[in-house]
């Protein structure tokens, strides 16, 4: 096991889940849809023809959610607001049961000594703003500073850890360059205009949260991030590493830091940023820390079959992939820690979320002896360990996922939980990578002392 001792005495163990991947009730109490329900009924667009609809039905079962938190023994929680739960049209009238409903969340997380993180945008986007030209349309980021003071002011006086936003790179790449998640958009201007406004929503987040909540907020942005590696030592391979640096890492973390969008990819992108005046300060305005979510390395070369980037992936050699093909490299985790506190000057870093999917083989009782995913954890947590011992601001790692959930367009046969859930029946049985977690949480707060 792991050795824990470099890890600060105050270190947060958390867990982490979002919203829409856990929740379903998708039409309770005020609900309307977002943007992943109606993506979820384009045919084709999720394996299986899965949709969120029931999801683990958190929603209904949050009691046994909140006992499976407990089992796991975490300081934390990290969890999503759904916000058309709070705002079903986007706008206008606050839907008072979506407030009641994660108040009573954040109220039984803290009687039981768990720290609630809430994450403000986990991807569902409220159709009706979609209706309304969604994440292009700069007026979304409006939207969104006027949602995070709601729930701020209400949440704020109890709630102290926030993220505007999960992983805008998913929401404008995925969402709507490459079109695999909603809302599916498959156009590369489109999606430079609207990562640029889900950065400016990001720092407007940031200024609602501080004057909304009654108790001074630590706000963070999620990213999540790749080492990225050239296939050869070839000078086209190299550069095309520059450009998916640019496009997976720079392009979130340099006008978050103050440095302004890059340059070099702005002419790869080859479209005019909608930068008004002041954008650019309220984009970089200082956070408290930055969450990162690591999966997996990228070793890339040069491919004019690609559009706009040039580059492609290429599998690396002797290499484990997860169920998803995801490559298993732990050192791409210490390196993007070290990369984010010298070449970014991170003051405070958490590991906002780290997992790994795996074929999962329960007994009849539900139980999984998951040895890949708990092997994933410890050689990770490992790599966590090394870069605190070289000096990283290291302050947590929540673990993806509490339990397994809906993985968006692939639906739910890749399965992420330290819980086993058997969708039928809804139950929820710790596995042997939940079991090893708690094991080493344990063992930290021994050395605490
Ligand atoms: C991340 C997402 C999270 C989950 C994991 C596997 O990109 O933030 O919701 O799907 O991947």
């Amino acid at each position: 096991m792991v050795e824990l001792s470099p890890l600060r005495q105050d270190f947060v163990w958390g867990t982490a889940t979002s919203a829409y991947q856990i929740e379903g009730a998708i039409d309770a109490d005020g609900r309307l849809p977002s943007i992943w329900d109606t993506f979820c009924r384009v045919p084709g667009a999720i394996d299986n023809g899965d949709t969120g609809d029931v999801a683990c039905d958190s929603y209904n079962r949050w009691p046994e959610d909140l006992e499976l938190i407990k089992q796991l023994g975490v300081d934390a929680y990290r969890f999503s607001i759904a916000w058309p739960r709070i705002f079903p049209t986007g706008s206008g009238e606050v839907n008072e049961a979506g407030l009641a409903y994660y108040e009573r969340v954040v109220d039984d997380l803290l009687a039981n000594g768990i720290k609630p993180f809430v994450t403000l945008y986990h991807w569902d986007l409220p159709q009706a703003l979609q209706d309304l030209g969604g994440w292009e349309n700069r007026e979304t980021a409006y939207r969104f500073a006027e949602y995070a003071a709601v729930v701020g002011a209400r949440l704020g006086d109890r709630v102290t850890d926030w993220v505007t936003l999960n992983e805008p790179l998913c929401s404008a790449w995925i969402g709507h360059w490459e079109g695999r998640m909603a809302p599916g958009i498959k156009d590369h201007e489109i999606a430079v205009r609207v990562s640029y406004n889900l950065m400016l929503a990001h720092g407007l987040g940031v200024a609602a949260l501080r004057e909304s909540a009654p108790k001074p907020p630590q706000v963070g942005l999620v990213v999540n991030l790749s080492g990225i590696e050239p296939a050869s030592t070839a000078a086209t391979d190299i550069r095309a590493a520059q450009v998916a640096d640019g496009h997976i890492n720079r392009w979130w973390l340099d006008p978050l830091f103050g440095r302004g969008f890059p340059a070099d990819m702005v002419e790869v992108y080859g479209v005019e940023l909608p930068e008004r005046p002041g954008d650019a300060e309220i984009i970089a305005a200082p956070t408290d820390f930055v969450g990162l979510n690591y999966y997996f390395r990228q070793i890339v070369k040069a491919d004019e079959s690609v559009p706009v980037l040039g580059f492609s992936q290429v599998p690396g050699p002797n290499v484990t992939h997860t169920m998803l093909d995801w490559e298993v490299h732990p050192a791409g985790l210490e390196e993007l820690i070290l990369r984010l506190a010298k070449e970014y000057g991170a003051e405070k870093i958490y590991i906002t979320e780290n997992g790994s999917a795996w074929v999962d083989q329960p007994d009849a009782d539900f139980n999984v002896d998951d040895t890949d995913r708990t092997a994933y954890l410890d050689s990770h947590l490992a790599a966590c360990v090394r870069a605190v011992e070289q000096g990283a601001p290291l302050a947590g790692y929540f673990a993806w996922s509490l339990m397994d959930n809906f993985e968006w367009a692939y639906g739910y046969a890749p399965r992420f939980g330290l819980a086993y859930v058997d969708y039928p029946t809804g139950k929820r049985v710790m596995k042997t990578s939940g079991k090893t977690y708690t094991a080493l949480i344990k063992t930290h707060r021994n050395l605490r002392g």
